[in-house]
């Protein structure tokens, strides 16, 4: 097996474009959905080291119910319409919140965390789950992580 290393110098694009060659060649001919999800979100994290949560959650029912993630100990579930994930859930678009405090609906799982996106993953056409992302930073996420998190999550989409 390849060693996998960051690139913790480059560009975000090059992170990104990093992280998802590594998953290309890390998950060829796997289809278990706890690989293909806990593969993203050690990539990611290990990445960048402005992220302090990575992870998912998947829709059961009326609630999503977290998934692989890495981080800290999260809540587990999040009701449809509730924090920014349930927000995302029913709205199903990509919602970027640049300041946590200021955004009365998020669900505080990390003391740590100052700003977040949430992208929605579908499997089908149907929603399927979320990928939450918490950074210690403030203002930390932007157009760019949109676009490359989006495309995450289509891939993903085609293995599931
Ligand atoms: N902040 C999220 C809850 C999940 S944790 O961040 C891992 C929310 O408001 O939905």
């Amino acid at each position: 097996m390849k060693t996998i290393v960051s690139t913790l110098h480059g560009s975000k694009e090059e992170k990104y474009r990093e992280a998802i060659s590594q998953f290309q060649s890390l998950i060829a001919g796997e289809n278990d959905e706890g690989i293909i999800l806990g593969m993203i979100a050690s990539l990611l994290k290990m990445q960048f080291e402005t992220f302090s949560w990575v992870g998912f959650y998947v829709l059961k029912g009326n609630e999503l119910v977290v998934g692989p993630f890495q981080g800290k100990p999260p809540c587990i579930r999040i009701e449809v319409g509730k924090g920014v994930c349930g927000t995302v859930a029913q709205e199903k678009k990509t919602l970027i919140v640049s300041d946590v405090d200021a955004f009365p609906e998020h669900i505080r799982c990390d003391a740590d965390s100052r700003s977040e996106i949430v992208v929605p993953l579908f499997q089908n056409n149907t929603l399927y789950g979320v990928l939450d992302i918490d950074s210690f930073r403030l203002n930390n996420f932007d157009e760019t992580d949109k676009v490359y998190l989006e495309e995450i999550c289509r891939n993903i989409t085609t293995l599931l």
